[in-house]
């Protein structure tokens, strides 16, 4: 199978963000990319349809099993299968900064739901495809808070040590479908939706590159190369990992 041959993928939360970036970085490799999101999914399709790139948009909230189970079938019928699923989308720059016990318990159920049974509902619709596809690929992104444990987001630490651990779970299940199960774990990064939100400075400059051996701040830019990757027939061999992307912030 030559490196290069290209893949149907799915990414979710790509209408922008870092999740767009990777749409485009992947587009831009001669992939077919359905970018899937809550809104401006079809407008961020376009874009890279109107850069020559093949490309789908599905409005789609990931805690929806009607909804993923009609974007797999959508980019089944565009594109006659499936070869990868990007578990991108995620509750995390919206987030307002609070002590634990100050979390009302449906926020913490609505973080829950969107960055952990969003990438369960995605891998169980789209899994069927992945199995004929027979060189399937998902990579979930996570972070690298669950292991530098930062305070005052308890809910979303949490829930992104859930989706370290699902993959690795993920990893073993489906190994013998010649699935590969991977994550990536940014560390800040200042995507659209962190600068919209102004989470940069609320966070603070010296926090945001804290403990850090390349000391800058991280640009969705800085992810894309490591997604291309895990996606490619390269990294076929490789599964259950986290890799952790940040300049050298953790070590995993
Ligand atoms: N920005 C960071 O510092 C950082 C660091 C580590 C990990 N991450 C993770 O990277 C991913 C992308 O982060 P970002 O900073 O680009 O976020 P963002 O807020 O800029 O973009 C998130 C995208 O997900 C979409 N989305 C949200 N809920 C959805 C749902 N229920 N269904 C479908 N789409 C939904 C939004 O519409 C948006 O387009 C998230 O999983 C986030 O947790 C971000």
């Amino acid at each position: 199978m030559s490196e290069k041959q290209p893949k149907t993928i799915i990414i979710t939360g790509a209408a922008s963000g870092i999740g767009f970036a990777f749409a485009e970085h992947l587009a831009q490799a001669g992939n077919r990319i359905v970018i899937a999101d809550l809104r401006g999914a079809e407008e961020a399709a376009g874009c890279l349809k109107a850069a020559g790139h093949q490309a789908l948009g599905v409005q789609v909230d990931v805690v929806s099993e009607a909804d993923v189970t009609r974007m797999a079938e959508a980019a089944t019928a565009a594109f006659g299968g499936i070869d990868g699923l990007v578990n991108n989308a995620g509750l995390f720059t919206t987030l307002a900064l609070r002590p634990f016990e100050e979390i009302p318990n449906q926020e913490w159920m609505r973080v829950m739901e969107v960055n952990t049974l969003g990438p369960f509902n995605c891998a169980k619709a789209v899994l069927p495809a992945l199995r004929k596809s027979g060189r399937g690929r998902i990579v979930n992104i996570a972070s690298t808070v669950p292991i530098k444990g930062p305070p005052n987001m308890a809910h979303y630490v949490a829930s992104k040590g859930a989706v370290i651990a699902f993959t690795r779970s993920l990893a073993r299940e489906l190994a013998k479908d010649s699935i590969t199960v991977n994550a990536i774990a940014p560390g800040f990064t200042l995507s659209d939706g962190v600068l919209q939100e102004g989470l940069q400075d609320r966070i603070g400059a010296n926090a945001r590159t804290a403990g850090r051996c390349i000391q800058r701040d991280q640009v969705p830019g800085d992810l894309v190369a490591a997604l291309a990757y895990l996606v490619g027939d390269g990294a076929a061999f490789v599964t259950g990992q986290t890799l952790a992307v940040d300049g050298g912030g953790v070590f995993l």
